[in-house]
Formats: structure tokens, C-alpha cells, sequence
């Protein structure tokens, strides 16, 4: 079972989208509005829409409280909002048609009045029956308001996603797949976090892989769970991790991939909850007498020094998912996030010069097929 080490962030997105076209193609990421990547620098060649992390349901008025967020006026007449909540504020408040009206109208009141153009939900996860059955009441009255909302303000309807589990089941309980995909314009499903050494400390594994004959938890797997549950795949955007994670191999010499290993690597620097970067992943691989290689089976890069082993997603891995996602017909991906990115080595997939295909290349590849679906 993949556990998500973001189960206690709970991220509330608000949207920015800086494309016409908005619903052909994906290209997003999550972003922070105190990220070092700011919005006049992010433009709209490497993403189609923004999910600006992060807003929060109050635990005792249930509304949305963006108190503790700042808020920009960047060259983009948009303002962003973050903050954090836990889940049992968002399973209260969705328990109750009353407290799941007062959220609703709320986050319709602030996602307007920021400008922004949809509202993103991240809950993770809904734990109970119970849960599942809400969260599929609560996207319901949320699109019922939406379009009433747009009719009364004569405004495009705002759009509205949620971040779920890779699978459709989470812990043997099935997300409300049918009431999902009536209601929401995509779901970002979050197809990485499958291995890390703080669970699985004993072995190196890959941490986001694409394919798996090892487990059954994998993005592949991930999609087909979905689309077995009834879900549109033009309905789905993939999620890449813009990080890796460091393991301790236990001997040097034996390196791949399920290689014996003592728990987390904390030497690496900048490993944050041993997640490691992308972009301190560049620095180690340039500073350090690094191996990389990467796994065509798993779809996962690796690298090592010693006996430090990281497993992330380099460019190989993000273009072969990007392929992926096309041929699944999905609507696009998603990144979390951009900070995490180095100098736009992922954003741009530049390096994809060395297959030969440059970055307006592949996007044009991704922006053809996917437009072409519709
Ligand atoms: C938002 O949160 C702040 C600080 O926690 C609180 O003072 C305020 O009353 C909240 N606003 C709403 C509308 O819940
Ligand atoms: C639902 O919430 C409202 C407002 O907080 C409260 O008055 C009501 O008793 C709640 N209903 C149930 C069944 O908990
Ligand atoms: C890792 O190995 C230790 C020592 O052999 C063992 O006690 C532990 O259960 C293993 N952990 C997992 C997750 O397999
Ligand atoms: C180089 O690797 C060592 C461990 O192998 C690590 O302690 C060090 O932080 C790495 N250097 C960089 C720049 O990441
Ligand atoms: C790891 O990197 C350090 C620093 O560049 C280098 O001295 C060392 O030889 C490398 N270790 C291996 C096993 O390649
Ligand atoms: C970032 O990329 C640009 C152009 O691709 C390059 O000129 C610059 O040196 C890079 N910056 C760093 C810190 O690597
Ligand atoms: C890329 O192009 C060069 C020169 O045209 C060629 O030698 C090389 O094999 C190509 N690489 C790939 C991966 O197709």
C-alpha cells in the first residue's frame, strides 16, 4: 500500500489557468505562492494552469479561510492563497449538508473574488465509508452551486478538480467514481510516493514507478483502477513528482533497484523528510561522482555515490509518463511541484535534446494528441 507522506497537508487549490483552450490539454503544477518561481517567470509555454497551494476549511465555521495566506498582484492580475488544514476538519464539515452549503458558498466567495478559475480540493485521504460517500454528496452540491453561481454572475462556471489517490481504492475503500467524474471537470491523480525509505527502509525501490512486476502498486495500475471504476480517461491528469528519495545502501557495490538498504539516507543535503529534490538532485549528481541510470521496466532514474542510492524521476522517466499519459488518452499531467524543479529542467524537459526531441517538440507532440481527442 502506498502511503502518502502529504496525509497531513491537506492543500486547498485555487486556480489559475493562463490558457483559452483550458480544457484540451493539461500541463499543470502546484505551486506556492512564496515559491522562488514566481508567476511572471512561470508563464504560459510550460503550463496550461496553476494550482496555487494552499487555503484551509476552518475546523469551527467550516468555511474557507485563506487568513494566513498572502496574497500577490504579479503581472498576472491573479492573487494566491495557501495555508493548511487537517482531514478531519474536511470529513466534519462534509458529514452535513448544512456545514458542506457553508463551505461551498465560501470557497465560491473567495475562489471570485481572487479570480481565480476553478477550486482544486486535496483531501487525503477520505478514511471511512462514510467519508467516500460525502466526499461524492459534497462534489455534487459543489457543482450544482458552480453552475448556478455562473448562471447568476453570468461568468464562465469555475472549474473544479481534486487531487485522489493513485488508485480508485483507498484502502479497500472505492472513491465515488461515478459521482467524481459527473461533477468534476479532472481529477490530478497523485501516481508517485509508492516507496520511501521512512516505510520501506529494507529495500530500494523505485518511489513513482510507472510499471511494476514486483508489486501491484504502480501509475499504470494506478490508471486502470480508475478506468475500470468507470472513470473517463480524458478525465484524468497524471501526476509526476518533481523529487526523489534517498535510501542507505547496505553495501555499495550492490545498487539496483530492490537492493539492500538501512533506512533513509539523511546525508543528502537538502533532504527534506528524506525527499530529495530535483533540484538538489542536480547538485549532487554534478558534485558528487554520481551513477545514473534508469529503469525502462519500472520507468525510474536512479543514481548513487557510495552507498547514498536516490530513486527519482529524471527526464527519461517524465517523458516516458508524459507518453504514457497520451496513449491512456488522459487529459495531461501534473507536477508536484514547481519549486521542486531545477533551473526548469523538468518544467522544460529540455534535455530531451539528447533524444533528440527538443522541448517545444514535445509539447507540440502532447498538445496535438490531446487536442486531437476532441
Ligand atoms: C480564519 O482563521 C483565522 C485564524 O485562524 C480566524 O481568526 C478567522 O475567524 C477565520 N475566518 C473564518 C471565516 O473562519
Ligand atoms: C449540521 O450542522 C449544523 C450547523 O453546524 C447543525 O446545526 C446540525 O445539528 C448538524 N446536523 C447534524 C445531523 O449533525
Ligand atoms: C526491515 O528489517 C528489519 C530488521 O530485519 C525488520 O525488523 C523490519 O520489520 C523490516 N521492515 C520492513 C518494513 O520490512
Ligand atoms: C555528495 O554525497 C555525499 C554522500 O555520498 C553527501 O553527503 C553530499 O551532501 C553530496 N553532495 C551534494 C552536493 O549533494
Ligand atoms: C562519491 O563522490 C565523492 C565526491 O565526489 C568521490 O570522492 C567518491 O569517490 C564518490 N564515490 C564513489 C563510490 O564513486
Ligand atoms: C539555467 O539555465 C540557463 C539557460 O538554460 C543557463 O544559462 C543558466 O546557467 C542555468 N542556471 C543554473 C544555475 O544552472
Ligand atoms: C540523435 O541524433 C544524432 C545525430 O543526428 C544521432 O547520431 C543519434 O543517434 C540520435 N539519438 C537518438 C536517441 O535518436
Amino acid at each position: 500500500m502506498a502511503i502518502s507522506l502529504f496525509t497531513s497537508i491537506l492543500l486547498f487549490l485555487l486556480q489559475v489557468c493562463f490558457s483559452d483552450d483550458e480544457k484540451k490539454v493539461v500541463k499543470s503544477s502546484y505551486w506556492f505562492f512564496d515559491s522562488a518561481y514566481p508567476l511572471s517567470n512561470i508563464g504560459s509555454t510550460f503550463y496550461t494552469h496553476l494550482l496555487c497551494a494552499q487555503a484551509f476549511v476552518d475546523p469551527n465555521t467550516f468555511q474557507l479561510n485563506i487568513s494566513n495566506s498572502k496574497t500577490a498582484q504579479p503581472s498576472y492580475d491573479l492573487s494566491i492563497a495557501r495555508g493548511i488544514a487537517d482531514d478531519s476538519a474536511l470529513s466534519s464539515m462534509a458529514s452535513n449538508a448544512s456545514t458542506r452549503k457553508t463551505f461551498i458558498d465560501s470557497s465560491i466567495t473567495i475562489g471570485r473574488s481572487y479570480n481565480f478559475h476553478g477550486l482544486d480540493l486535496d483531501w487525503e485521504f477520505p478514511s471511512t465509508t462514510t467519508d467516500m460517500t460525502n466526499l461524492g454528496l459534497l462534489f455534487k452540491e459543489w457543482r450544482e452551486a458552480v453552475e448556478k453561481e455562473s448562471k447568476n454572475s453570468n461568468k464562465p462556471q469555475l472549474l473544479l478538480t481534486a487531487a485522489v489517490y493513485y488508485s480508485s481504492v483507498f484502502c479497500s475503500l472505492s472513491y465515488p467514481a461515478e459521482a467524481t467524474e459527473n461533477n468534476l471537470d479532472w481529477i490530478n491523480v497523485m501516481a508517485f510516493d509508492f516507496g520511501a525509505p521512512t516505510w520501506k527502509p529494507n529495500l530500494t525501490e523505485a518511489p513513482a514507478a510507472l510499471y511494476n512486476q514486483f508489486s501491484e502498486v504502480s501509475g499504470d495500475s494506478g490508471i486502470s483502477s480508475w478506468i475500470q471504476a468507470g472513470f473517463l480517461a480524458r478525465k484524468i491528469v497524471f501526476g509526476l513528482p518533481y523529487y526523489g528519495y534517498a535510501w542507505k545502501l547496505k553495501d555499495a557495490n550492490n545498487h539496483g533497484f530492490l537492493a539492500p538498504a538501512n533506512g533513509p539516507d539523511i546525508t543528502v543535503d537538502g533532504a527534506l523528510e528524506f525527499r530529495v529534490v530535483t533540484k538538489k538532485l542536480v547538485q549532487f549528481i554534478a558534485q558528487n561522482i554520481t551513477i545514473t541510470a534508469f529503469n525502462s521496466m519500472l520507468v525510474s532514474d536512479y543514481c548513487y555515490n557510495g552507498t547514498t542510492w536516490i530513486g527519482y524521476d529524471d527526464v527519461q522517466s517524465i517523458y516516458t509518463k508524459v507518453t504514457y499519459a497520451k496513449g491512456k488518452g488522459s487529459l495531461g499531467y501534473f507536477s508536484w511541484q514547481i519549486d521542486l524543479d531545477y533551473n526548469w529542467t523538468l518544467s522544460k524537459l529540455n534535455r530531451l535534446k539528447l533524444m533528440n526531441l527538443s522541448f517545444s517538440n514535445i509539447f507540440v507532440l502532447v498538445s496535438r494528441f490531446l487536442n486531437s481527442l476532441l
